[in-house]
């Protein structure tokens, strides 16, 4: 029997890397996912180059994921960069010197490339687990949003729309992606020592300020459950559709704000009709242009 299976992107450092070696010592097999490869060669894990703001980069990883071991248990979409733009560094006050195309490339890879890793997982997640030795269907996804998917960051501004756009997903995904046996969750780090800060930030805080890896190790463990996916060969119903902040030693569960009373389109009844509408006439629309 083939051992559990996970996709890691952004693992060849910082988070990606530390939850990389908790999985192995939990025997788990790691696919790391990422731009650059690791420092060092790690037993137990393939690497695969892979720009998650590419499609057809993140196709050829699953493939070979899958292909590893015939199966797919877990998969962290991790892999993030902070800004790249400054909207506000672009005003001229010149009427002739409009800005530039801005670059996109925090959206790109904070955000669309976990939409990219989402869409794929529900595909390979959703074939046989033949080297499970059962019929599984199913899988466990964890998103790395940010503090900054629930608060505001005024230095970050694309770093924050795409981390708190990861947030909206999860929470919009979890009802149906439980239908096909999948679970997804957001985790949102405070800030934790990694290579994604700018140099010099880091310095400005004090050792009691930065959240601990194992904090956030501790969030996956909970949302992903690795030991009884390990244990037990199969995913069980568990944590879905869960915001989850890892602040110095608290995980903090965030509940979407309540709806006004008032909403009564999107009552039980209501919903249906969202439902009859959208689910049906999307389906046309699958194939990028
Ligand atoms: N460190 C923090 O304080 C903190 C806080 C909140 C959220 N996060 C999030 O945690 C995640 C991991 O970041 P980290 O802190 O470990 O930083 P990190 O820079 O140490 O690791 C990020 C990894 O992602 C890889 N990467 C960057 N662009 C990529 C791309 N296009 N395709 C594939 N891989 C790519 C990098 O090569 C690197 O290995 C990110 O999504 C980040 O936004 C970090």
């Amino acid at each position: 029997m083939a051992p559990p299976t996970a996709i890691v992107t952004g693992g060849s450092s910082g988070i990606g890397l530390a939850l990389t070696h908790h999985l192995l010592e939990r025997q788990w097999n790691v696919v790391i996912a990422d731009i650059n490869p690791p420092k060092d060669s790690i037993d137990g894990t393939i690497f695969v180059k892979t720009d998650v703001s590419s499609w057809d980069n993140q196709a050829s990883l699953f493939k070979k994921a899958y292909e590893w071991n015939s199966r797919l248990d877990f998969c962290a979409l991790n892999a993030g960069i902070d800004d790249r733009d400054d909207i506000f560094a672009t005003i001229s006050g010149d009427p002739s010197k409009p800005p530039g195309k801005p670059n996109m490339a925090t959206l790109n890879i904070d955000l669309i490339g976990p939409y990219y890793g989402i869409k794929l997982a529900a595909h390979y997640m959703s074939l046989p687990s033949t080297g499970a030795g059962k019929p599984k269907l199913g899988g466990k996804i964890v998103v790395t949003s940010s503090a900054a998917g629930i608060y505001p960051i005024p230095q970050c501004p694309q770093y924050g729309m795409a981390k708190h756009g990861l947030v909206g997903l999860v929470r919009s995904l979890a009802p149906r992606s439980s239908t096909v046996g999948i679970t997804i969750n957001a985790i949102c780090p405070a800030l934790v020592k990694s290579g994604l800060a700018p140099p010099g930030l880091l310095d400005s805080f004090s050792e009691e300020q930065f959240t601990p890896m194992s904090t956030i190790l501790r969030a996956f463990d909970e949302l992903a459950e690795f030991e009884k996916v390990k244990n037990e060969d199969w995913v069980e119903k568990g944590h879905s559709g869960e915001t989850v902040e890892g602040n110095l030693g608290e995980l903090i569960y965030h509940k979407p704000a309540q709806r006004h009373e008032a909403s009564s389109y999107a009552n039980e009844e209501g919903l249906r009709a969202w439902d009859r509408a959208y689910i049906e006439r999307n389906k046309k629309f699958v194939e990028a242009p």
